[in-house]
């Protein structure tokens, strides 16, 4: 779970870096999209990275759930009856969501890619499908000047910022790389970090969008 968790992260922090680019209008974001798909060409075939991506993405997410799963049955069988003080008492806020956190999660993301990448449905009456299929920064921008989509968003990102703050935090532990209690501060606050920008990141473009500060 920790070293698929670290992929995920940096993932993620890659793809809230490029998105970031919709502030920089339609020539930039769209160029950049299709930079992504060329990239390494002629060494890599075109559309090699991405879909170089996407393996090691899927086989993570297999690992993932997988580990997360099992764990899950483990926990229930650990302990037959009731804790007397209730055994969240002492969790913190982030570690009480994980599991439902990770499934609100994946169904974000089997969402996000019906909706950005494998169908791309034109959900705006203000443009035409052809408009949406041309454009990754109008397929964007159109989706976000829809409250509801927005809103999902919203959730979303508060779901996977509260799932990275503790997730990262359970990993360094796994990976044994905070074994003092100064180091292990320093992964909660790494942890924070990382999260807290992650949330942001992903949230400016949409919520820009939305409060019109993106021109088009
Ligand atoms: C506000 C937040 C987000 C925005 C605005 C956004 C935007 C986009 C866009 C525009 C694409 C299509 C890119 C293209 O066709 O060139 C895309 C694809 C994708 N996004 Fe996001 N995304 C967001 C959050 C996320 C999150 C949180 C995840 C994962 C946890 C994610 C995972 C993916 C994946 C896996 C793809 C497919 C890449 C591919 O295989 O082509 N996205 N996103």
């Amino acid at each position: 779970m920790a070293v698929t968790g670290v992929i995920f992260v940096l993932f993620v922090l890659a793809h809230m870096y490029g998105n970031l680019k919709l502030l920089s209008g339609q020539l930039a974001f769209d160029e950049y999209a299709h930079h992504l798909r060329v990239f390494g060409e002629p060494m890599l075939p075109k559309m090699g990275l991405l879909w170089i991506m996407r393996i090691v993405l899927l086989v993570s997410v297999v690992i993932h759930a997988y580990a997360a799963f099992t764990l899950w049955g483990r926990a229930n069988n650990a302990r037959s009856t009731r804790y007397a003080v209730h055994k969240m008492a002492q969790a913190s806020l982030s570690s009480r969501f994980m599991r439902w956190g990770g499934v609100t999660i994946l169904l974000f993301v089997i969402f996000h890619l019906i909706h950005f990448t494998i169908v791309k449905p034109n959900i705006n009456a203000d443009y035409t499908q052809a408009q949406i299929d041309a454009s990754p920064y109008i397929m964007a921008t159109a989706s976000f000047k829809i409250w509801w989509v927005v809103l999902i968003y919203v959730l979303a990102m508060i779901a996977l910022g509260m799932h990275i703050n503790h997730g990262l935090w359970s990993a360094t532990q796994t990976l044994g790389w905070a074994n003092s209690p100064s180091a292990r501060a320093t992964a909660k606050g790494i942890a924070l970090i990382v999260a807290a920008l992650t949330v942001v990141g992903f949230l400016i473009p949409p919520l820009a969008v939305a409060f019109g500060l993106i021109a088009k």
